[in-house]
């Protein structure tokens, strides 16, 4: 049985990702700080999955404390997710920033390195193509100077690693996400945003439930068919199974190259007036909502070409957008 480290296991898509390895038979141990996520995460993932995965409470900044864990625990591979990822909040703390998505990043590589732990999945972000040229993107499609410092920790985090697979043995993949939302079928584990949620399907939710008054869509002059924002929306759990297929193909040695990089989306784009139209014809409830101003920072549209994905890979997302919004009114229902 191999034993993967999950870092942020009990973050939302960490969490996710939990329940499908132990789906999946791997041994998991969770590194999380709790910063962004509670512990009762962990026993929503024993529930689901009748395993309970090893947990450490560890700031991965703290690199006395991953020197330590490293020295007492063997470990097959590990998959990143630990890292900030507000916008907005990185740009007024870059330091911050840096410090905690880089630094950790660093600390985590060389203990790796130094215990000859080879297998890496990191998690990055179709951010770093900034606003495309050209859709759907393809992985090839240049990387643009990233709009926060948090664009910039992926794009950075993204050549640590690859100079590091060019001199050590270390073997990874980067699995560039578009938007992901949704929860778990059970609703036991889903999203979990601290205070105003700056992404659109919690606020949704979150408005539906009378928790906020109403939907502000930021844009309706956006050269696109009805003036809004489009995004490639991928449900959860089909993003959290892309990194078990990820990490077997580390672990069978199937790579082509020692860093490889793969988009993770459904290949498709909806727009946000789609979002909310989907969401209330699956739900059935009335979204309250009012056309504001574009959000600073914001691109037109952004949506995967998954060919890579699919025949590399052998990876392709199944659920559709209705699942996913589906799923997130469930689990918010349970708040
Ligand atoms: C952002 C980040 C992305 C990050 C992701 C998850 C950028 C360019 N993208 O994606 O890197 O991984 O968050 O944290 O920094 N919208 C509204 N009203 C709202 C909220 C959002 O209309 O209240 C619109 C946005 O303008 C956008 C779409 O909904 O068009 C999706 O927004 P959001 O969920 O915040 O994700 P991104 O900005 O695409």
């Amino acid at each position: 049985m191999h034993k993967i480290l999950v870092t942020g296991g009990l973050g939302f898509i960490g969490s996710h990702t939990v329940v499908e390895l132990q789906n999946e038979g791997f041994e998991v141990v969770i590194i999380d700080d709790l910063s962004n996520s509670t512990l009762d995460v962990l026993d929503k993932i024993t529930a689901i999955t009748n395993v309970k995965p090893s947990f450490f409470k560890i700031d991965l900044k703290d690199k006395t404390a991953v020197t330590n864990f490293f020295n007492e625990n063997t470990i097959d591979g590990v998959i990143h997710f630990a890292a900030s990822k507000a916008v907005g909040e990185s740009v007024e703390k870059p330091l911050r920033y840096y410090e905690n998505n880089i630094g950790s990043l660093i600390y985590l590589l060389q203990q790796m390195n130094a215990k000859n732990v080879n297998n890496f999945i990191f998690s990055s972000s179709c951010t770093v193509y900034g606003q495309a040229d050209e859709l759907p993107i393809t992985e090839n499609a240049p990387i643009k100077p990233a709009e926060s410092p948090y664009g910039n920790t992926k794009q950075i985090g993204e050549e640590i690693i690859k100079d590091t697979t060019k001199i050590s043995e270390l073997k990874a993949i980067a699995l560039r996400y578009f938007n992901p939302i949704g929860a778990h079928e059970s609703a036991k584990i889903g999203e979990l945003p601290i205070g105003v949620p700056q992404n659109l399907i919690p606020f949704v939710t979150q408005t539906a439930a009378g928790l906020r008054n109403e939907l502000s869509v930021f844009g309706s002059d956006y050269p696109t068919p009805d003036g809004t924002a489009i995004r490639d929306y991928i449900h959860v759990v089909d993003l959290a199974k892309a990194h078990i297929i990820a990490m077997q193909r580390l672990l069978k040695n199937n790579q082509k190259k020692s860093f490889e990089v793969f988009n993770i989306g459904t290949g498709k784009g909806n727009s946000v007036l789609e979002v909310i139209q989907s969401f209330e014809k699956v739900t059935g409830q009335k979204l309250n909502y009012k056309f504001t101003d574009r959000r600073e920072g914001d691109i037109t549209a952004a949506y995967a070409d998954t060919t890579i994905a699919n025949n590399e890979l052998g990876w392709k997302a199944k659920l559709t957008l209705e699942d996913a919004l589906l799923s997130a009114w469930k689990w918010q229902k349970t708040l």
